[in-house]
């Protein structure tokens, strides 16, 4: 089936070459036609079988670092796991590896000397005949403590032999498919195969935190490190169910907020000053409750008026894809959905704003009955926005309609309400160079031609990659929709490791034979 497959697309991928190709063309040595693919696939795949546990070690060793970029304590986890990667880089022939500063982090923080972790840059081979791909992953995480409900201790990586799943925070999100990256440069080495492309690493430590520094980093080096980059590729999410893989070309932004009540000089006896001075909690609890309703609805106004609206031709597409309400329960681990059709679910996750209550700073929360009056309290919420949404104006809106809500309360308490970041939406085309070669690699490494989805989640710095380096961005992802991103026993299946890596080696290979950038 493989050989009939690979003749089948080989046969269906010569087009006219264009001005960059005749270029390229000039150096037959680097110039990879799609004929020559399956033999070279039939050497990188079982190569990288064959070092699964080699790179399985690898993942062991980052995930051990718990490189929680919220956690400002935790800063020097995050710089070194980045020391981890560029020694690994280093180990396999990455060339001119730099780990950029970018600054102090931002108010709001408690110290205001934090250094922002620094972002990997290196390059694997620099041949001008060659196109150029640039990878981007993020190495922090997301916090995980044991008591949140993991079985197994949330940075130890875990291989369960039965599931043959691999367990530990940043599993999938995103060390996992970071470090993939690395090892499809180690099989083409180890395989004495010529990487296709010169490929460029940028790995950020602050993508979970809103992605703060990286954007002005991109704007810089895009007339400098990323010259001369044709691409961009992330693989930082996740298929849509458990079964098919996935191309994705959509991801919602992310608005977060912040609402602080203020009070007393400390927290206080409920029994000395309970009903006799103004309780920030309470204050707050109204405030958020005003945000959005218990069927998901957005309460503040001027939001829906944003929202570009919906197509005749974009029902079209929610019909071909492969998911149900079931996957959705399964994924969540329940039956909490407030939709119940395919389309509805679909376009609420991708195509929709949502507003998330994520918790309060300050309230008491362990357990027991503690009575305190906290004397400031932090609420915090994110927006996931959508085109056309414009983020200044829902920035204006949001905090407007804090404090109309407050002023309402006639508290003597204080309300400030700001932005804490955020991170721009991103829709593309579907059918470039860089998605037919995907394709491509995921009928080769998986037999079946890949469903096109978008995200509800936001990864920041996509659009600012297509922006200011003025190239498509392909999103790739290795794991599975039930993988537990940001949740307890956070895993990723080892089929998906592995297939995921090939994957990334097929996509580069069909990219750099395409005749288009
Ligand atoms: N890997 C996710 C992005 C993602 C989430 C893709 C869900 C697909 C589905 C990324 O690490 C992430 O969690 N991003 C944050 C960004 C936020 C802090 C601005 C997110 O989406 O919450
Ligand atoms: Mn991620
Ligand atoms: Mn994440």
């Amino acid at each position: 089936m493989f050989v009939n497959l690979i003749s089948k697309l080989i046969s269906t991928s010569s087009k006219k070459p264009t001005n960059s190709t005749i270029k390229r063309s000039l150096s037959t040595t680097t110039i990879m036609s799609s004929d020559k693919l399956k033999p070279i696939f039939d050497k990188l795949f079982p190569q990288i079988d064959e070092l699964k546990p080699d790179f399985i070690n690898v993942l062991k060793q980052a995930v051990e670092i718990p490189a929680v970029s919220s956690d400002e304590s935790l800063r020097p986890m995050v710089v070194k796991k980045a020391e981890f990667l560029a020694s690994q880089l280093k180990s396999l022939g990455f060339i001119d590896i730099q780990l950029k500063q970018l600054g102090t982090q931002p108010p709001p923080v408690n110290n205001p000397n934090l250094q922002l972790p620094p972002v990997v840059l290196s390059r694997y081979g620099n041949d001008p005949s060659k196109k150029t791909v640039l990878v981007y992953g993020h190495y922090d995480v997301q916090p995980a403590q044991i008591e949140d409900g993991w079985d197994t201790e949330p940075f130890e990586l875990v291989v369960d032999e039965t599931t043959q799943q691999l367990k530990g925070r940043g599993s999938t999100d995103d060390t996992g498919p970071l470090t993939g990256w690395l090892h499809i440069v180690r099989a083409h080495i180890e395989a004495g195969i010529e990487f296709p492309v010169n490929l460029i690493t940028c790995f950020e430590g602050m993508e979970e935190s809103g992605s703060l520094g990286l954007e002005d980093l991109i704007a810089k080096e895009a007339s400098g490190y990323f010259k001369d980059v044709d691409a961009v590729c992330i693989s930082d999410n996740y298929w849509l169910g458990t079964k098919k893989p996935v191309l994705t070309y959509g991801l919602r932004g992310c608005n977060y907020y912040q609402v602080t009540i203020s009070g007393p000089k400390a927290d206080l006896h409920s029994g000395v000053f309970g009903g006799v001075i103004a309780e920030p909690m309470v204050d707050l609890m109204q405030i958020l409750s005003s945000l959005v309703d218990s069927q998901g609805k957005i309460l503040i106004n001027g939001i829906d008026e944003m929202v570009a609206p919906v197509t005749e031709k974009e029902h079209e597409i929610y019909k071909k894809i492969d998911f149900s309400l079931e996957e959705l329960n399964e994924a969540s681990g329940s039956n909490t959905a407030l939709y119940k059709t395919k389309e509805d679910i679909l376009m609420h996750r991708w195509r929709y704003p949502s507003l998330s209550v994520h918790g309060v700073e300050g309230a008491f929360y362990g357990q027991g009955a503690k009575t305190v009056i906290p004397a400031k309290v932090n609420g915090k919420f994110s927006i996931r926005t959508v085109p056309d949404m414009d983020s200044e104006k829902l920035t204006k809106l949001v905090v407007d309609h804090c404090n109309s809500v407050f002023k309402k309360l006639g508290s003597p308490n204080t309300c400030h309400a700001e932005l804490i970041h955020d991170g721009a939406y991103w829709v593309s085309d579907p059918f470039n160079a860089q998605f037919t070669a995907a394709s491509k690699a995921t009928q080769v490494v998986y037999g079946v031609e890949p469903d096109l989805t978008r995200e509800g989640g936001s990864i920041p710095i996509t659009l600012t990659f297509e922006q200011e380096l003025k190239t498509s961005v392909l999103l790739l992802p290795m794991g599975r929709g039930d993988d537990g991103a940001h949740s307890i026993n956070e895993k990723l299946d080892i089929s998906n490791f592995i297939n995921g890596i090939k994957l990334m080696g097929a996509y580069l290979h069909f990219y750099a034979a395409s005749p288009e950038n």
